[in-house]
């Protein structure tokens, strides 16, 4: 298994994702944690990845020592090149000119990291490289032992190597989209030269998953909120496969879930796949909470507090359960590492079942901590669920509850979910769905007047909303064809006589966030 370090990069994540699309495990740690923890995580390989401070400072963030220790090839990329260098006796210098984005790359002299890796061949015969750059500081002078192996006329020594001791430093950033070859290096990097085998499949990660989950909770029972989302949905899969009855998922229907999601879970688990399901019918008690409230943060507040009040009371009706189980992924780990040690920025809490199993004295079961996304996915087609089910768009916990604006009702939330359906509907038909990152409809408690053929229409607006993002912190509207947008909003105004009006949001995160509320 490969470490990375962690110094900061808002790519480091990038960075596990591409090892691991290269068949390999990899976990991110923090660059300070410490010499002996380094040597008893025992890498195949290292990876020290970028970050946002400088080696010129008084007291740079470093690598521990005992990376350049153990014998094992080392790959420094960006802030981790230039600490590498520092650490081994080169030098680096604050650039006059700094480089940011697209830049092109010699490859120069040969190395196990490059060779016969390029996008165009030179002239005078190198290799030239379309790479990614984002940096103020360059290596000067190489330390011993290594030689320059690529370059750029900003940053001659744009890539270094030493291949007898297989340590190798890039200043450009090989774990983006942008640099056309990165995943190739990077797979050069964990594959050939670290010689780690591609074993990180699917299929592996279940029987992994299978056997830990097994020894973890042995014959006891297993409580698992399902939700209907990715995360939740994987991780009963799983637990299904590896548990069989000793599990029972609760599914809490808070009234506020889309068309026929109920029943699209029950189907799936319960009929399907026949895991044990109690479908708790909280409509009633979700939509009492909120009468009367108009606050989003009041409503997300009331809104989760009363899941874990019915969960907690379907939890306590059974017996023998002695674990909890939720779908936690790897970058809820990291995010919530991150927040600790004040290394990566704090993006969204996650909601699970706060404070839940200290409370119930439960264990907890996590089977989907190590993975990242597309992993969840990928192992949930292998086990079996729908593609529609794993491709989902993300919904947010709290559901319809903030893309109804103000006060929640059920007469509301019928019409949401109509209109909102109609839009999915239509988004799939016409091979939009995937091509959008989430987009969904919501309900303005306003009314504006129309007219239908012999009468007066005086009915509330439905907003449409689409947008394309990598990661959710940012996002752009989605530039939907208006002979597409025509088709939904004529069949929203047409099939729902509750619907006067349909409008289309064209704001961007920022400064708009993705959901209204
Ligand atoms: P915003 O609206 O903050 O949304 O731009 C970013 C992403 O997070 C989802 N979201 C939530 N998810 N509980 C959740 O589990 C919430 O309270 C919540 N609010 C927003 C949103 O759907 C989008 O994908």
């Amino acid at each position: 298994r490969i470490l990375i370090l962690d110094f900061g990069s808002q790519y480091t994540q990038l960075i596990a994702r591409r090892v691991r699309e290269a068949g390999v495990y990899c976990e991110i740690h923090p660059y300070d944690m410490g010499e002996e923890a380094v040597r008893a995580f025992a890498p195949r390989g290292i990876i020290l990845s970028g970050g946002p401070a400088s080696v010129t400072e008084e007291t740079p963030p470093r690598a521990p020592q005992a990376v350049f220790e153990l014998g094992v090839p080392v790959l420094g990329i960006c802030y981790g090149m230039q600490t590498m260098a520092a650490q081994l006796g080169g030098r680096v210098e604050n650039a006059r000119t700094h480089e940011y984005g697209y830049a092109q790359v010699r490859a120069r002299g040969h190395s196990r990291l490059l060779e016969g890796i390029e996008d165009h061949a030179s002239p005078e015969g190198w290799g030239l490289l379309d790479v990614w750059m984002s940096h103020g500081d360059r290596v000067i002078e190489l330390p011993p032992g290594f030689k320059v192996i690529a370059s750029t006329e900003a940053a001659p020594i744009a890539g270094m190597a030493d291949d007898e001791r297989r340590l190798y430093g890039l200043q450009f950033h090989p774990e983006v989209t942008h640099t056309r070859q990165g995943a190739r290096i990077l797979a050069r990097f964990v594959r050939d030269i670290c010689g780690c085998q591609g074993l990180w499949t699917p299929g592996n990660i279940i029987e992994d998953a299978i056997r830990a989950v097994r020894e973890q909770v042995g014959g006891d029972g297993v409580v698992l909120g399902l939700s209907g989302g990715v995360d939740s949905s994987v991780t009963a899969a799983l637990l299904a496969r590896a548990i069989g009855d000793q599990l029972t998922c609760v599914f809490v229907d808070n009234g506020l879930l889309r068309l026929g999601e109920a029943e699209q879970v029950m189907a799936t688990f319960a009929r399907h796949m026949g895991v044990r399901v109690v479908h708790v019918d909280a409509e009633a008690r979700f939509l009492a909470a909120l009468a009367g409230v108009t606050d989003p943060e009041e409503k997300r507040r009331r809104i989760g507090n009363l899941f874990v009040e019915v969960f907690e009371e379907e939890a306590a009706k059974l017996e023998g359960v002695r674990w909890l189980a939720q779908g936690t992924i790897y970058p809820d780990v990291i995010e919530s590492a991150g927040a600790r040690t004040g290394k990566a920025k704090v993006i969204k809490s996650h909601h699970n079942v706060g404070g839940l199993p200290e409370r119930m004295r439960l264990g907890l079961v996590e089977p989907l901590r190590e993975l990242f996304k597309d992993e969840v996915r990928r192992i949930g087609l292998e086990l079996g669920l729908p593609h529609d089910m794993v491709y989902r768009h993300p919904f947010p916990g709290p559901g319809l509850g903030v893309r109804i604006l103000g006060e929640v009702r059920k007469p509301y939330a019928d019409i949401l979910r109509r209109a909102d359906h109609i839009f999915i509907e239509e988004l799939r038909a016409a091979d939009l769905y995937d091509r959008v990152s989430q987009a969904f409809a919501v309900f303005l408690p306003v009314r504006s007047v129309g007219v239908t053929g012999d009468g007066r229409r005086y009915a509330h607006v439905i907003a449409l909303r689409a947008v394309e993002t990598v990661d959710f912190m940012t996002a752009r509207w989605a530039e939907l064809p208006y002979a597409f947008l025509d088709q939904v909003a004529r069949r929203i105004m047409n099939e729902i006589p509750e619907v006067a009006r349909v409008v289309y949001d064209i704001s961007g995160k920022p400064p708009a966030t993705i959901e209204w509320e």
